[in-house]
């Protein structure tokens, strides 16, 4: 018998995280955990589930709110019992306008904080012991181009760049904590999602694709790091 691979997935409502589910459904190996925050109104989700080979949960989870955080690991428990999840996707993420850095709206700040920093970091501590049951366990943390310095990206969206820099350390500090995981940040290009808009470069399924490969491939060695959507490495 094959053996399973267990993931679960922030945000898979629409765009990116629709996508993870979409490609990752083909196979019959995988147990998918796809997490939204209204899985009633999921229509998009449901219908993929619906025809999936692989096994298929969709769970309530708002990474913004940490009683939900708290809360997804009965459903977690529940589901994977005794065995381990393989991999986490922190992709949720929430996008709070193009204001520079003198337009900052405190609440989308906030929100921006605890929904693309704060959510992740608390998902990951949450699961870390179904996590350390894997032989191999993964935590991709959806970070941005917008979040690097070395992409030199200009004023705009002040407060989503510093939400993603924020993500990027909080994986480097995750590989120097829990060594025996492999985390890292991830930019998936710029992608016609509903955040991405219709202007963007790249499908979903090139960005998706591309990022799944990464997460098969990656080793210890390269756990901390910052990379773009084809494996290659991002700068900080
Ligand atoms: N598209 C791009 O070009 C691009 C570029 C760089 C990075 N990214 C990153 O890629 C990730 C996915 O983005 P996307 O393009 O797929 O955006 P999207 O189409 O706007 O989808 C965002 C997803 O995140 C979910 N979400 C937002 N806030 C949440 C919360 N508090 N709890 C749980 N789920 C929440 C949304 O769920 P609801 O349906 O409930 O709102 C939706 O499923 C994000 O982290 C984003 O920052 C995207």
């Amino acid at each position: 018998m094959a053996t399973k691979t267990t993931w679960l997935i922030t945000g898979t409502s629409r765009g990116i995280g629709l996508e993870f589910v979409r490609q990752l459904a083909t196979s019959a190996e995988n147990v998918v955990i796809a997490s939204c925050r209204n899985p009633d109104a999921a229509t998009d989700l449901k219908a993929i589930v619906s025809k999936a080979k692989g096994t298929m949960h969709v769970v309530p989870l708002d990474v913004g709110d940490l009683e939900s955080i708290k809360g997804v690991e009965k459903y977690v428990k529940d589901i994977i019992g005794d065995e381990a999840l393989d991999y986490l996707l922190n992709n949720a993420g929430t996008h709070p306008g193009e204001a520079d850095a003198f337009n900052i709206s405190p609440e989308t700040f906030i929100t921006a904080m605890n929904t693309n920093v704060l959510g992740p970091a608390k998902l990951a501590e949450t699961l870390l012991p179904y996590l350390e049951r894997s032989q191999r366990p993964v935590v991709m943390n959806m970070s941005s181009g917008l979040g690097s310095f070395g992409f030199d990206l200009g004023p705009i969206c002040a407060a989503y760049s510093v939400s993603k820099t924020a993500l990027n350390m909080i994986t480097y500090k995750q590989a120097k904590a829990k060594p025996n995981v492999i985390f890292f940040a991830v930019d998936p290009g710029w992608v016609k999602t509903e955040m991405g808009g219709e202007g963007a470069q790249l499908e979903p399924d090139v960005s998706v694709s591309g990022i799944l490969k990464l997460l098969k491939s990656i080793s210890l060695q390269q756990s901390g790091q910052y990379f773009r959507h084809d494996g290659s490495t991002s700068p900080w």
